[in-house]
């Protein structure tokens, strides 16, 4: 029986090591190891062992069906590893990647957010509205009578049940002061919509940030200190800014912020970039009636308000001549940001 086994050992180690592919190492294992192979045939023969030799026997058994399984195991690994090296070859490993280039954040996105950063600083808690509004949220409640060109057919998309889209985040403005009491003092980035003819200054759907600063004692020295702390931080500290009269219906008195810079392939000059003023009496007063109470009472509270367009100023901080650049999804345009 030694003789046998040590055979079978040899003959399948041969087998195994010439096998070329899978199948014949395969073929190897059930010729040898299989059900009906060799060494289950050869192990019947156990019982026919004397006592004595039994143990031996029984070991060198074992020993060569674990050398057969080894084998067989290491034949494979060989075969599969040939085969990797096969696939690879012609393929030099060592030759640099291609690199996927990695996005970025909208320009206009990275300046909302460092818009929203400065304010923080100061103070300013984050709000939102959306963008379909009703008529009083965008223009009643902001003191801008039915009359106001604004509210015209010609400017503003209105939606069939009478809504519309905000031609401006002032709605924010009012939407925090009816669900909450002052003090408040909020900013408030979105999009605002007008029926603008699209040009290399005019978008129909823009990007608006608003200010909104309600408590007792807060004037218009607060208002163009908070603004002129936030351009400043935009612009640097050596930048010019003026606060022009003007006038909206939902502040009084009213200013149109510029700054001194070269834009829109022009030379230096004043640019408008915001608009702003102390909360009109009236609109608190459409507050109150709209909350029932008296919070907002103009007597004993004042307050702020600014909006300024993202585009706009993104434009001129960026030298971006076009304002539809930032629509338009364009590699090169974008991966300058
Ligand atoms: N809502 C005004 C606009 O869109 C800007 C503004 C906001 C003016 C707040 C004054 C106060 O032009």
């Amino acid at each position: 029986m030694d003789t046998q086994l040590e055979q079978l050992r040899a003959d399948a180690l041969a087998a195994i090591f010439a096998a070329a592919d899978e199948a014949a190492v395969e073929q190897a294992r059930i010729k040898y190891l299989g059900q009906s192979g060799e060494f289950t045939a050869l192990s019947k023969g156990m019982k026919d062992v004397s006592k004595d030799d039994k143990p031996r026997i029984g070991k060198l058994l074992n020993d060569v069906r674990n050398a057969v399984t080894a084998a067989l195991d290491e034949r494979k690994a060989a075969l599969l590893a040939d085969a990797d090296a096969a696939a690879f070859a012609g393929v030099d490993v060592t030759l640099p990647g291609t690199a996927s280039r990695l996005g970025s954040l909208h320009p206009i996105t990275q300046l909302q957010d460092r818009a929203i950063q400065i304010f923080r600083r100061m103070g300013f808690a984050l709000a939102d509205g959306p963008d379909i509004e009703t008529e009083w949220h965008c223009f009643d409640a902001l003191n801008t009578p039915a009359d106001h060109p604004a509210r015209n057919e010609q400017d503003t998309f209105y939606l069939p049940d009478g809504r519309l889209l905000r031609t401006h985040t002032s709605t924010i403005q009012i939407r925090e002061m009816t669900t909450q009491p002052p003090p408040v003092r909020i900013i408030a980035p979105g999009a605002a919509y007008r029926r603008d003819e699209v040009d290399a200054t005019h978008l129909a759907q823009f990007n608006q940030m608003e200010g909104l600063y309600v408590a007792e004692g807060v004037s218009l020295a607060d208002l163009k200190g908070t603004l002129e702390f936030f351009f400043r931080e935009l612009f640097g500290n050596d930048a010019q800014f003026r606060f022009r009269p003007h006038f909206f219906p939902f502040t009084e008195p009213s200013f149109e912020v510029d700054v001194k810079a070269a834009a829109f392939g022009g030379g230096e000059r004043w640019l408008e970039i915001a608009g702003c003023g102390m909360v009109d009496p009236a609109v608190f007063e459409a507050i109150n009636g709209q909350r029932g109470d008296h919070a907002y009472d103009p007597e004993k509270y004042t307050g702020f308000a600014f909006g300024f367009g993202l585009d706009r100023l993104a434009m001129i901080l960026s030298g971006t001549p076009d304002i539809r650049s930032f629509t338009q999804n364009d590699q090169r345009f974008l991966a300058q940001f």
